[in-house]
């Protein structure tokens, strides 16, 4: 799945991510989970977010579809289109959510009711959201199940989730999502749980739903072989933060952050092309109950100095290519001969 588009060919963002900030309170302690963190997607575009597991993905994500429990203070703004939803009252945003935003997840079987068939779990988005009387919805449903790729829908649609694959659960799990033809799609590890062959399918419809509905799709994940395969543009997480953010091709080219060099540069080492999952990188990732006055990554980078040590570096400003480093490593000129 290789992006056909770029940035500039693209509209105004259908989603804008403004300062979010997610904490959880507990007796004991504060964990800031996400930091100021800022995106734009644009329609028919796809944004990865890369990072660490525990880095804040899908808290993230969870903020901007509503869904974080009660004891997340959540701040900043989302915009959907003209729509401000942080803040919304939940009668709003359940109107919003699986009709104009949707979101898929690493395990479909979770999701996915075992007592209902599939045809009745897509009907029932479609009655809620569209209206559709009983007969509409289950025509619609086997279009749906094969607009993603499911072979012979009029037999599945009547089938129940342990009928299935764990890839055509991950399919169905699309075809709820993408029902009401959403503007924006967010794809939590959508391929994480499935094995190689399988995930590739799930990239292709991911990405033929983009070029026909022009959905924009913020895919996360921990693989850099997707990332590379499916993007148009990375932002890179680390420790609930934004570190850097690029278009696809020149965040592989020249990455500038540290962090990001670690993880790419381990990928791209000879010997290691196999290797597509995130690399250890060694230390530790700081805890998020601390909110240092430092860089994030300072404990575990090569590069640091004192500065790094009692100043939080902020993101350049938006130029295509953002980095939150104090000291980002130079383009050199191989690089920039590529
Ligand atoms: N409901 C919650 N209560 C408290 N802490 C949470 C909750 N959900 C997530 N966290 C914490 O927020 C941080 C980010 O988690 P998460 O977004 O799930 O990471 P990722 O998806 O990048 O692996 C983690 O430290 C996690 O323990
Ligand atoms: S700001 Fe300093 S410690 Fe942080 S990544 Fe850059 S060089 Fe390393
Ligand atoms: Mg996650």
């Amino acid at each position: 799945m290789k992006p056909s588009t770029s940035r500039q060919a693209l509209g105004a963002p259908v989603l804008s991510v403004r300062d979010l900030s997610v904490s959880f309170r507990s007796d004991t302690r504060t964990v800031h989970a996400v930091d100021s963190l800022s995106y734009d997607v644009a329609p028919g575009e796809v944004l990865a977010i890369v990072g660490e597991s525990g880095c804040g993905k899908s808290v993230t994500s969870m903020a901007v579809m509503g869904l974080l429990p009660s004891t997340a203070t959540v701040t900043g703004s989302v915009r959907l289109g003209d729509r401000e939803l942080a803040g919304a009252a939940e009668k709003e945003l359940a109107k919003v959510r699986g009709k104009d935003l949707a979101m898929i997840f690493q395990e479909p079987m979770t999701s996915l009711n075992p007592v209902l068939t599939v045809g009745r779990q897509i009907g029932e988005v479609l009655r809620r959201h569209q209206g559709l009387s009983r007969a509409e919805a289950k025509e619609r449903s086997v279009e749906l199940l094969g607009l993603v790729g499911i072979p012979a829908p009029e037999r599945r649609v009547a089938e129940y989730p342990h009928q299935l694959s764990g890839g055509m659960r991950q399919r169905v799990m699309i075809a709820i999502a993408v029902a009401c033809d959403p503007a924006v799609l967010i794809a939590d590890e959508p391929t994480t749980a499935l094995d190689v062959t399988v995930q590739a399918g799930i990239l292709e419809v991911l990405q033929s739903l983009r070029e026909r509905l022009g959905t924009a799709i913020v895919l996360i994940t921990h693989d850099l072989g997707v990332v590379a395969d499916a993007a148009d543009r990375v932002l890179v997480m680390y420790a609930g933060r934004a570190i850097e953010q690029a278009p696809v091709d020149e965040l592989f080219a020249a990455p500038r952050h540290p962090y990001t060099r670690g993880l790419l540069g381990a990928v791209l080492r000879p010997g290691q092309e196999g290797k597509r999952r995130l690399p250890e990188i060694p230390g530790l990732v700081p805890s998020l109950t601390a909110q240092p006055d430092a860089c994030t990554f300072a404990d575990r980078c090569a590069h640091a100095d004192e500065r790094c040590g009692t100043a939080r570096p902020p993101l350049t400003p938006d130029s295509g290519h953002r980095v939150a480093c104090w000291h980002p490593v130079a383009v050199t000129h191989e690089e920039a001969a590529r």
